[in-house]
Order: structure tokens, then C-alpha cells, then sequence
């Protein structure tokens, strides 16, 4: 199968976890599309989702799916999202499609956070993917040499040839050169650095389950 074909069984997997009758948090990414694609078959029978980007909201509303802002809803039941990487603890790296910032403020509100991805994102520690983390545009030199002191090497994320501007109207450090062996220690701290807005380390809002796409069918890794 290809990797495509994995994201797809995944996302179509999800649908079980979906609450009927109830909001859903829907994340952002390739993988999550195949999600949203299937979910289409549900839509009378949920009440609307919460979207952790405008990508994501377009293709919500494109079915006919309501989308609520997070503020109109409160605890939602279940969040739907892809990962980088994942470990065998349910720490993730987030942030490549540069939507970490409302995943993270919509994993929060959920109770239950099923990440969906192919088997190549499962690692035995965070690090070869690159760590996305949000920053204020004005703190963006200072960070890099902060990284730096850590060991990792921090770029700022292009599109076009410009620094890419995310939904919050911020840029994106890609930080590469770092194994995250406290991923919980890592994403504290990095979160008290003046101008960092989220880093793509999921550990406080780590997965509680994972449906892994294989080869061999779908992995279920409960945490
Ligand atoms: C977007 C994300 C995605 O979940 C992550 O990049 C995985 O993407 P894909 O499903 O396309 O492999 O964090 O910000």
C-alpha cells in the first residue's frame, strides 16, 4: 500500500471514535483530509466540528459541516489529528502543515486525543522530524541562538520565497538536530521562552489513542 492508501484506511478507522449527536475537533493535515472526507457520511449526525485551521474549516464547510468557533462549545469529546512522529508513550511531534498553535488550543478542549497516521511517523524518540514551533516574528533571532545553546538548528519556515505566515499571522522555526528524550521537560520549557507561541512538542497534550496505518492492517496503540 502506499503511504496515501495507509492515511486513507486510517482516516476512514477514525469514524468510530466520532461521537454521534455531539461536536467533533477535527485537526489539520494529509491525513486528516482522508478523515474529513469520510466523516461526510456522518455529517447529519453530528452537531458541527471544531477546526484547528482555516484549511481544515474549508473543507468542513464544503460538506455542510457546521463550524464552530472553540469559544461557542465547551469540553469537546474526541480530537481527530495526524502527527510527524509519535512514540510509544503518545508524544508527538506536530506543526509540519504549520497549524500547531490551534491544534494544541483544540487537543486541550477535547477529552480524548486519536492521533491517525501511516507507519512511518511511529519513532523511538522525537527528533529526526524537524520540531515546528510558532514564534512571535521579532523574537526569531534570539530563539535560534537559544536553540542553539540546546544543540538544535532552528530555521525559519519559507513559502514562496517569504517566511511562511501562519493562520495567527506568525512564523514557524523548523528545529532540526534534537532527540527529545524528555519530551515533557522539552516542551515546558521551550513554552517559557519569551516570543515562542506553542512548540510542536505534544506532551502535555499527548495521544490517547493512536490508529497506526500498516502493511498488515490497522495498529490500535492505546496509551
Ligand atoms: C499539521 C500537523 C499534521 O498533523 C502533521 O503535519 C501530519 O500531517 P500529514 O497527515 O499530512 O502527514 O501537525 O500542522
Amino acid at each position: 500500500m502506499t503511504q496515501d492508501e495507509l492515511k486513507a484506511q486510517v482516516g476512514q478507522a477514525a469514524l468510530q471514535y466520532v461521537v454521534a449527536g455531539e461536536v467533533v475537533g477535527v485537526g489539520t493535515g494529509s491525513t486528516v483530509n482522508h478523515f474529513i472526507a469520510a466523516l461526510a457520511i456522518m455529517k447529519d449526525r453530528i452537531a458541527g466540528a471544531v477546526s484547528s485551521s482555516n484549511a481544515s474549516t474549508t473543507r468542513l464547510q464544503a460538506l455542510g459541516i457546521k463550524v464552530f468557533d472553540a469559544n461557542e462549545v465547551g469540553d469537546v469529546a474526541v480530537y481527530i489529528d495526524g502527527a510527524d512522529e509519535i512514540d510509544s508513550r503518545g508524544f508527538m511531534i506536530k506543526g509540519g502543515g504549520a497549524a500547531l498553535t490551534r491544534e494544541k488550543i483544540v487537543a486541550a478542549q477535547c477529552r480524548r486525543f486519536v492521533c491517525i497516521a501511516d507507519e512511518s511517523k511511529l519513532v523511538d524518540v522525537l527528533g529526526r522530524f524537524a520540531v515546528p514551533v510558532e514564534v512571535i516574528p521579532m523574537a526569531t533571532q534570539r530563539l535560534v541562538r537559544q536553540f542553539a545553546a540546546l544543540g538544535g538548528s532552528a530555521r525559519v519556515r519559507l513559502k514562496d520565497g517569504q517566511p511562511l505566515v501562519t493562520d495567527n499571522g506568525q512564523h514557524i522555526l523548523d528545529v532540526s538536530g534534537l532527540a527529545i528524550a524528555d519530551p515533557i521537560g522539552f516542551e515546558t520549557e521551550v513554552n517559557q521562552w519569551p516570543g515562542v507561541v506553542t512548540v510542536g512538542v505534544f506532551a502535555h497534550q499527548k495521544a490517547s489513542v493512536c490508529l497506526l496505518g500498516t502493511a498488515d492492517g490497522i495498529r490500535t496503540l492505546v496509551y
